[in-house]
């Protein structure tokens, strides 16, 4: 961990909180006013501001790692040709693998900055809707987004473009549940059955919301210029392809690779607040990624997608 003094400027600029915000009072008591993975309440920050606070911010972020893959996605923005887009994906598959897969250096806060760095562009009206409902639903959205876009370029979808596209689809993929009133009272019940690995939108509660995912087309033509695929993907996020009971009552061998990618993140993210920080020094993200449904066929996936590096 690392402390170190923060402005008002560098807060408005990166506003997913890459460490926890700490107010530093006169008499060196300190209270934290924003968390790990969590977007800064600037109106808030800037009274305190006002009164001349301190602003410290107790970092947990790997910065090398980061920046080195804040390079590579850049590249990948302006890559002319394939052949420089698979050594870009080699670049970031080893450090991407270290964390998720391996033991080694990383955590979800270094990706989930990486990610939103590269690629978040939600418009100010979206925002505004998670801000004035439901701003925890916002940091669980990015972590779906970003899981979901890391593993669509490991497995091949190496188009800055359109992982961008992806990456800000998943950001609105929950808004109708949001906009119709997703509580924390929803949130611990989806957190329920995704620890129970039961289907999901088994209770009564949740059953009204079943199809969220197919109400949102207004968004996503905001962030994708109306391209279908989003639609189908952002449809289908809650599909739960072994069982074949999902929302639309697909099964794997009906849906593509990415709609596979879309409901296996959904099951991975904890609904509710987890350690950001933890990455997969400790093993056990690994431990549990491998009991989820589908990982044996996406591991498969991505060791095709990868063999030539692994
Ligand atoms: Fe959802």
């Amino acid at each position: 961990m690392s402390e170190r003094s923060v402005n008002i400027q560098e807060l408005t600029e990166h506003k997913l909180l890459w460490g926890d915000l700490m107010w530093v009072k006169k008499s060196g008591n300190s209270t934290r006013v924003g968390s790990c993975g969590e977007f800064v309440d600037l109106e808030f920050v800037n009274k305190l501001v006002e009164k001349e606070a301190t602003l410290e911010m107790n970092s947990y972020i790997n910065w090398k790692l980061v920046n080195e893959q804040l390079e590579v996605f850049k590249k990948l923005e302006v890559a002319t040709n394939e052949r420089e887009r698979v050594e870009l994906r080699d670049q970031f598959w080893i450090p991407f693998s270290s964390t998720f897969l391996g033991s080694e250096e990383g955590s979800y806060i270094d990706w989930f900055t990486i990610c939103y760095r590269s690629f978040y562009e939600l418009p100010k009206d979206i925002e505004d809707i998670y801000y004035l409902k439901n701003s925890d639903a916002l940091k669980r959205s990015m972590a779906l987004a970003s899981m979901t876009t890391l593993l669509a370029f490991a497995m091949g979808h190496m188009n800055y473009s359109f992982l961008k596209k992806l990456f800000n689809s998943c950001l609105v993929a929950d808004l109708d549940f949001v906009n119709k009133g997703m509580s924390e009272f929803h949130l611990r019940d989806l957190e329920k059955q995704r620890v129970e690995q039961s289907s999901a939108f088994e209770s009564q509660l949740l059953k009204q919301f079943s199809h969220h995912g197919a109400n949102v087309d207004q968004y996503l033509d905001q962030v994708t210029e109306g391209e279908f695929i989003f639609k189908h993907l952002v449809k289908l996020h809650h599909e739960n392809l072994s069982l074949g009971n999902g929302p639309e009552g697909l099964w794997s061998s009906e849906v593509g690779d990415l709609a596979h990618i879309m409901s296996f993140v959904e099951n991975l993210i904890p609904y509710v607040d987890f350690d950001l920080r933890k990455g997969d020094a400790t093993g056990l993200l690994t431990d549990y990624i491998s009991k989820l449904r589908g990982f044996e066929r996406l591991k498969a996936m991505m060791r095709l997608e990868v063999g030539r590096t692994a």
